[in-house]
């Protein structure tokens, strides 16, 4: 589904030498895998998503996605590959509109308005079943602003819209970082169900040692610039997040 073929990026700052940030990354991600990304901080694995993403092209390598090399397509037409839920819970969202105008936008986006067999009240229907399974009482704020909402709740939606949308790769980059335990512990579970359910194939980042033992079917420690651990199976259904810590915290 997903192939990083010996990417490299560099980045330049000021007057200074380019500098090294990833240095020939080689990954496969296959279909329906949910793949946790740890590392300390300035690793290099938001710079990864940008690259996947399209914010930045890599100096060197391949990006492809679902068979189609998507390594130079600008940002703005990748939608269709790739859908990117970030930490700051204000940027998933359009806070002045309601959950369902939300929804029903990332719903619509890449369908042709034409062949949409989607009215209305299929969708509210639909967002509501949604909803409903997500199970945190939002099937009853469909009419709410977004700006009603609480963070971890807006990360909710705008996971929910990341799933929405026809992408065929979920980049969730510390979606919890700026909640508070509980709310994000909470946030997470769901997360991770939703992602199950629909066994959508995602890479995630987080810091939070436990989430990442907890969630996804295989582990990748980015240091040094590239991958140096890859674990799956049983190993990664052992973890536990005082070992992750301890690989993470390594030289
Ligand atoms: N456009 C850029 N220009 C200059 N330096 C950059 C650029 N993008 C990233 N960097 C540098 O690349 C390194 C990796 O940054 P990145 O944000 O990818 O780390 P990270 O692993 O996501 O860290 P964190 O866990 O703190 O979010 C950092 O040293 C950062 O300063
Ligand atoms: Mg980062």
């Amino acid at each position: 589904m997903l192939q990083l073929q010996n990417i490299n990026v560099s980045v330049c700052e000021g007057a200074a030498p380019s500098r090294v940030i990833l240095r020939d990354i080689n990954l496969h991600v296959h279909a329906g895998e949910f793949a946790v990304i740890v590392g300390g901080n300035g690793a290099g694995k938001s710079t990864l998503f940008n690259a996947i993403g399209g914010a930045i092209i890599p100096t060197a390598g391949d990006i492809i996605i679902g068979g189609e090399n998507v390594t130079k397509l600008p940002q703005h037409k990748r939608s269709r590959y790739v859908a990117r839920v970030v930490q700051d819970t204000a940027s998933g969202t359009m806070s002045t509109m309601t959950v369902f105008e939300n929804l029903s936008f990332a719903f619509m986006r890449g369908k042709r308005r034409k062949m949409l067999p989607y009215g209305t009240s299929a969708r509210l229907k639909l967002f509501s079943k949604k909803l409903e399974n997500i199970a945190m009482g939002l099937e009853k704020r469909m009419h709410d602003t977004v700006e009603k909402l609480s963070g971890g709740q807006r990360q909710i939606i705008s996971l929910l819209m990341a799933t929405l949308s026809p992408s065929k790769i979920l980049l969730l980059d510390e979606i919890t970082a700026s909640l508070d335990p509980k709310v994000s512990d909470l946030t997470m579970k769901i997360a991770n169900e939703m992602i199950e359910r629909e066994s959508r194939t995602t890479l995630m980042v987080t810091h939070n040692m436990s989430h990442a033992a907890g969630c996804g079917n295989r582990l990748l420690l980015l240091k040094n610039h590239h991958f140096t651990r890859d674990i799956s199976g049983n190993q990664k259904k052992n973890i536990t997040a005082a070992e992750l810590a301890r690989m993470v915290g390594e030289i």
